[in-house]
């Protein structure tokens, strides 16, 4: 009997290649006569490149080439947004970056129209850091040399900087949302003035940048028409399909590979500039080209998170029941692409409330376009909601999981469609035992040791359970060994290993004899590996695939006979299938979330205002958990990345040069080992028979929602102060 491989907290299977560095990431394929390109960056946030003097860099020392909008080759970019009225985000076209498809939640998923890629087709200068050029050389320092003696001439204009007073939906808006940017049911107003307490407030978050240990690279090698892109990125096929169309190609002309990507948090979830740059200098220099951007590189070219202005105004009757909703959120764009932060997308679905109002406006500015950053939408929401939540709680003098249960949804109130599964109940049970929820004192200020002031603070973490249609081949050879192919890819949440293990159950045999291969676009299609979906969706296809030829395997057997006996009377060749898998009906019969509560302890230094966090606590129901320990590590790296949120990131822009002031590890402060204290991550058993195959509802994104919320309440308990703008830094918890 073969134990079962699910759920087993087996080791990553690709653990050893990744700490004996055997692994190979983009940039360190050993790509032969490859050249190096280094990107020239504007140093103006608006107006035109006027001329730019390469003679002196052409001089330098190993320099090929030096690509610039006045003599680079002319690519296929979509139209800007502004001609002819645009492109409407539901239908871009085949190769623009798109939003995994949604649930039923819908806005979140279509937060974007196409953005255009600044690859030198024109003068024009949309913000400081922009690329203007590119600098071929023989060695990675002889370009980056000679880009500092590029000399660029601008005519400069007047740049919008100032988010804050940035007109809202300036005329040539392409709204992503057009027909959802106001959603509203029952009647707000009448519930507002029928409440018998109210909260209304404005929550701000700050534009923030990702920060994957590895930059993005790309490696360009062209053979005759054939190109070949080894990259770091979360979306091989989107890759592909924009280097298609950018040099009229054809899908079997490009092949894309990422055997190993080394973080992305949305970052690299869709193609950027750099990659059709690396192609056109490679193209330019006559010889394979790498091209890594600097980390300052990574503040602008490449998304970062919309900087949000949330007003959410809540009103309950005396009992805690929510009588009306309104939640306004206004984020920023840039000058290339019209870009949703959607902040308020969980708010129709999190709370039974029959009155509630949804509103996003747009403001334009002259700084890098946003992007996914890790849970769109629901990180940023759920700190200006659940926040909410906790002053409505104080209003109501009662205990916040208390409010929460009284308004407890056991139906979608977005759409009254069931919940194929929720488990939020058992969270905040599980949670508050786990944490010692009960030595709470209501009060805030009313718990301290010595100098420090104790709180503690509640949070609600949601994201969509999305799947999208994906292909996978499973072929076992004589030996009884399995090969797994399907184009995803390995960002570090561990895809090998789950892969691994999700075929090994399905064939019921041992996991070591399963191997999965990925992260090339001649493998079967499967999505990218954004918005929680790989496990859902490629899981998913790796289960019927393998279930596929188990079956296969058992009509060839005859009676005592193993897989591998049943080969080798047919012969001993391989047998295959290729499968591909997609969501039936269940999809729109049941609304799919995970839910999940965070808990957090907070220590404030009274005197000098500095805020500690000694634990958190976190309970998730998340369907079933596939590895053990690669979930556990997945709410690990979530609940960081929200305790960054919640108290250090954030990205500054110079007011009057829109330069990125901020743009290294130095300046861009993350939480480190000493930032975070203990995390417990616990999982409510949860088993979800409509999800999908695997019963995996997803759980790379939902580990940072209701942390940074989480943190803020618990700062509040601890001190009387509520602070409604991120990050909760030092000056803030001080002032008067
Ligand atoms: Mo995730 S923000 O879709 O990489």
């Amino acid at each position: 009997m073969t134990p079962p491989s699910i759920g087993a907290p087996l080791d990553r299977v690709d653990g050893r290649l990744k700490v004996t560095g055997a692994a190979k990431y983009a940039a360190e394929f050993p790509v032969a006569n490859a050249a190096h390109a280094v990107i020239v960056a504007s140093t103006i946030a608006k107006g035109r490149v006027t001329s730019m003097d390469t003679s002196t860099a052409m001089r330098a020392p190993g320099v090929i080439a030096i690509l610039t909008p006045f003599n680079a080759e002319k690519v296929n970019v979509p139209p800007p947004l502004t001609q002819s009225g645009g492109q409407s985000g539901g239908a871009a076209p085949s190769g623009a970056p798109s939003a995994p498809s949604s649930g039923a939640q819908g806005p979140a998923a279509r937060g974007r129209a196409m953005r255009v890629p600044t690859v030198l087709q024109s003068t024009e200068v949309h913000y400081n850091g922009q690329p203007i050029g590119l600098v071929v050389a023989d060695t990675f320092e002889h370009a980056l040399e000679a880009s500092h003696l590029v000399k660029a001439s601008y005519a400069s204009e007047k740049a919008v900087l100032d988010i804050a007073n940035a007109p809202k939906n300036p005329p040539e808006t392409v709204h992503p949302l057009s027909g959802e940017r106001v959603i509203a049911r029952g009647d707000v107003d009448r519930g507002w003035s029928e409440a018998a307490v109210r909260v209304d407030h404005l929550y701000t978050t700050p534009l923030e940048n990702h920060n994957p240990m590895e930059v993005h690279n790309t490696v360009a090698v062209w053979e005759g028409s054939n190109l070949t892109v080894y990259d770091s990125t979360q979306g091989i096929f989107s890759v592909r399909n924009t280097l298609v169309r950018a040099f009229g190609l054809q899908p079997t002309n490009v092949r894309v590979v990422s055997y190993f990507t080394g973080g992305g948090f949305g970052s690299k979830g869709g193609p950027w500039s750099h990659q059709i740059l690396a192609a056109m200098g490679a193209r330019a220099a006559r010889r394979p080209v790498k091209l890594s951007l600097t980390r300052r590189q990574m503040f602008g070219p490449v998304g970062g998170r919309a900087h949000t202005s949330q007003r959410v105004a809540l009103a309950a009757a005396r009992d805690g029941t929510l009588t009306a909703i309104r939640h306004e959120s206004t984020s920023n764009t840039s000058t290339i692409e019209d870009w949703v932060e959607p902040a308020t997308v969980m708010t129709h679905m999190l709370y039974a409330c029959p009155n509630v109002r949804t509103q996003y406006d747009l403001v334009r500015v002259n700084i890098g376009s946003p992007t996914f950053m890790r849970a769109p939408g629901e990180s940023t929401g759920t700190f200006a909601l659940e926040s909410a939540m906790d002053e409505l709680a104080y209003a109501l003098s009662m205990d916040p999981i208390e409010l929460r249960l009284k308004n407890y949804a056991d139906r979608d109130p977005a759409n009254n469609k069931p919940f194929s599964s929720k488990s939020l109940r058992e969270c905040y049970t599980l949670g508050a035992e786990k944490f010692g929820w009960k030595a709470r004192k209501a009060a805030p200020r009313s718990m301290r040791e010595g100098n420090w002031l104790i709180g503690y603070g509640l949070g609600t973490a949601t994201y969509p359970a999305r799947r999208a249609p994906a292909s996978t081949t499973a072929r076992m050879s004589e030996d009884g060994r399995v090969t797994i192919r399907a184009g995803t890819q390995e960002i570090g949440c561990g895809t090998y290993t789950v892969m691994s293990q999700i075929a090994a159950e399905a064939l019921g045999i041992p996991v070591d004899r399963v191997t999965v291969e990925l992260g090339a676009t001649d493998m079967p299609e499967t999505p990218a590996s954004t918005g929680s979906v790989t496990a859902s969706s490629t899981g998913s296809a790796v289960h019927d695939a393998a279930l596929a030829l188990r079956q296969k395997l058992e009509r060839m057997m005859q009676s005592g006979e193993t897989f591998s006996d049943a080969i080798r009377r047919a012969g001993g060749q391989p047998v295959e299938v290729t499968v591909h898998s997609q969501a039936g009906p269940e999809a729109q019969q049941y609304s799919m979330h995970s839910f999940g509560a965070v808990f957090t302890e907070v220590h404030v230094d009274e005197s000098l205002g500095i805020v500690r966090i000694p634990r958190i606590v976190t309970a998730h129901g998340v369907g079933k958990v596939l590895n053990e320990k690669t979930a556990r590590s997945q709410i690990i790296g979530g609940v960081v990345f929200g305790i960054g949120m919640a108290l250090v990131e954030e990205t500054l822009i110079d007011p009057n040069t829109g330069r990125y002031v901020n743009a290294d590890l130095a300046e861009y402060h993350l939480p480190v080992n000493a930032d975070v204290g203990m995390i417990d991550v616990n999982f409510v058993e949860e088993n979800d028979p409509y999800i999908n195959p695997v019963g995996a509802k997803g759980i790379g994104e939902i580990g940072i929602t209701g942390v940074a919320a989480s943190i803020a309440n618990a700062v509040y308990h601890a001190t009387g102060k509520r602070i409604r703008d991120l990050p909760i830094r030092v000056d803030r918890v001080m002032a008067g």
